[in-house]
């Protein structure tokens, strides 16, 4: 495949336009194109029981032990079986090693919360350091998996390559966690994110990567725990670069995202609406390829998301959604009340700081958006509604400007310049709910706006 070619993060900086490779480029991805087709469905004949079925085993390993694996090739053909094992308190250290997993996982709640199947199994309070390595797995399995309380990976300097489902790059479930530096990832199957947890938690924290997912479902990360990533270059070529699922934590700092399906950023709860999810993008560029993928789209959550000195770049216009919608195990739609009516409306406060930003804000279905600029910030654009009642509410601070672009519906509206003067109306106006509490400083004003619109109540 050819190399991708990126911008490197550091937005207004410096645009240097560089050519990134990642594990896609050295593999046979025609060889493993029946691999990358394969698919699957938790819901029916491969999820099979959520307790751990399996003794997790595979030819290297260890049980509380310390141990030292140097330049060596480590493989195994088989279902169901790990190369490496390190649990119950081992302390495994892999540096300038080949390890290759070939064989599939017969049930995937055993792949996706023991890591049954995984390339490398860190379990049970286990520790494990990995640097100067490919980890190359086939027909579906994780790369590095580590699960339950106190186990933690350490991998650096290190190539993850997959084909196959449900393989995941780095993977961490059970409280378990994983710091990856210094790494390339590609996948080329379905549900095949790059840096994932899962649940009841995972902790994953990454610092100079390439990432490179193909299939759907397949995100940069897949928030279920905690997600940290900085100076990382992402692209998901049928997913947005980010699933998360739950009152989940999301930190990126100095990416650069593109995302090619559904939106730039997903965040759901796949059971009953959380309250407490967070993003946060700094110093970052989030690119949306398709005609209708917003840069942030929420559904069924209370969230809340940070954008600073952050580009989002968008083919749709759209900057966020908030919608009365859900995400299925298909990963390939959104859903909602026609399909389930316990989905319920998107909360969402976005706070954008040191940004200049393009594009309209949606709220859908009785989902709410409460929309802030601060710190000289610049918004052009406008707010509208998907479908039915909703509701947004937009606050300026006195350094951030708006240029509208159509005639807006408010519940609320808070300008710290009382004057308006930061406002470009061109021509449209701003209507605001004159019975919301907010508006009170308004005292029912029906006044002019810089540039021939009006702000008035409705
Ligand atoms: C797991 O290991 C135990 C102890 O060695 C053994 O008794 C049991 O049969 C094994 N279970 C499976 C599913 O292999
Ligand atoms: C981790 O501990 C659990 C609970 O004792 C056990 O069922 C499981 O087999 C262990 N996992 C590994 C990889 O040893
Ligand atoms: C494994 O690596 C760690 C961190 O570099 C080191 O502290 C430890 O001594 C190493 N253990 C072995 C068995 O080589
Ligand atoms: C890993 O793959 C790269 C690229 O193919 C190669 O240069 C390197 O030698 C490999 N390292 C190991 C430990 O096999
Ligand atoms: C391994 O799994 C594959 C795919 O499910 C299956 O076709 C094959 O028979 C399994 N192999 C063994 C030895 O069970
Ligand atoms: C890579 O990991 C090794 C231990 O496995 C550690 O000694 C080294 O400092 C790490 N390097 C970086 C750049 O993180
Ligand atoms: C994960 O943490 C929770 C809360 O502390 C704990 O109840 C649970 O047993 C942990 N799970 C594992 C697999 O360690
Ligand atoms: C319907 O949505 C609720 C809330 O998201 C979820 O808990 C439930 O599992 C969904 N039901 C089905 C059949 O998907
Ligand atoms: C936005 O993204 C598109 C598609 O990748 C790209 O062609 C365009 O140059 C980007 N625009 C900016 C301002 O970066
Ligand atoms: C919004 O939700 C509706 C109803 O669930 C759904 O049909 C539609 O695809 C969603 N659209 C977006 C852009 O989220
Ligand atoms: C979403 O719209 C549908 C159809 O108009 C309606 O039945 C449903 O109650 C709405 N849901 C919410 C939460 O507003
Ligand atoms: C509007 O302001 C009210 C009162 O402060 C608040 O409860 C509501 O959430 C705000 N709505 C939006 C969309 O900002």
């Amino acid at each position: 495949m050819a190399p991708f070619r990126l911008l490197l993060a550091c937005v207004p900086l410096a645009l240097a336009s560089i050519t990134v490779l990642d594990p896609s480029d050295n593999a046979d991805l025609t060889a493993d194109a029946a691999d990358n087709a394969l698919e699957v469905d938790y819901t029916t004949d491969n999820g099979g029981p959520s307790y751990l079925l399996y003794n997790i085993t595979g030819p290297y390993y260890y049980s509380d032990e310390d141990a030292e694996v140097s330049h060596q090739t480590l493989s195994v053909n088989a279902n169901d079986t790990s190369v490496l094992v390190a649990t119950d308190g081992a302390v495994v250290n892999v540096s300038y090693t080949d390890v290759v997993k070939k064989g599939y996982s017969t049930w995937l709640n055993q792949a996706s919360f023991f890591g049954v199947n995984a390339a490398i199994n860190v379990a049970n309070a286990s520790t494990a350091y990995i640097d100067h390595s490919n980890i190359t797995v086939h027909n579906g399995a994780a790369n590095v998996y580590s699960y339950g309380t106190g186990s933690t990976v350490y991998v650096n300097h290190t190539d993850l390559y997959s084909s196959g489902p449900v393989s995941h790059g780095l993977y961490a479930s059970g409280n378990g966690t994983i710091y990856g530096s210094n790494l390339r990832h590609y996948s080329g199957g379905s549900r095949c994110s790059s840096f994932s947890g899962d649940n009841p938690a995972g902790y994953i924290h990454v610092t100079d990567a390439v990432a490179h997912t193909a299939g759907i479902g397949s995100a940069i990360f897949y928030t279920l725990g905690e997600s940290y990533g900085t100076d990382v270059v992402g692209r998901a070529e049928r997913a947005p670069s980010l699933f998360s699922d739950g009152a989940q934590t999301s930190v990126f700092e100095n990416v650069d995202f593109t995302a090619g399906l559904l939106a730039g950023t997903v965040m759901f709860s796949s059971s009953t609406r959380s309250s407490g999810a967070s993003l946060t993008f700094s110093n970052s560029r989030l690119t949306t390829l398709g005609e209708d993928m917003a840069a942030l789209w929420f559904g069924n959550l209370i969230a809340s998301a940070t954008i600073h000195a952050t580009e989002l770049n968008t083919t749709s216009g759209i900057l966020v959604i908030a919608n009365a919608s859900q995400i299925t195990q298909s990963f390939d739609h959104f859903v909602g009340w026609e399909e389930n009516s316990s989905i319920q409306p998107a909360q969402v406060s976005v706070s954008v700081t040191e940004s200049s930003l393009t594009g309209d804000i949606v709220a859908y279905n009785g989902s709410s958006i409460a929309w802030s600029l601060a710190e000289h910030s610049s918004w052009t654009g406008a707010a509208s509604f998907g479908r039915g009642t909703a509701y947004v509410g937009v606050t300026l601070d006195a350094t951030s400007t708006w240029t509208l672009t159509k005639n807006v519906y408010l519940q609320n509206f808070t300008n710290a310049d009382t004057t308006n003067s930061n406002i470009q109306s061109q021509g449209y106006s701003i209507y605001y709910n004159a019975s919301s509490s907010s508006n009170a400083w308004l005292k029912s004003t029906n006044t002019s706006l810089p540039g021939g619109g009006r702000l008035q109540s409705y």
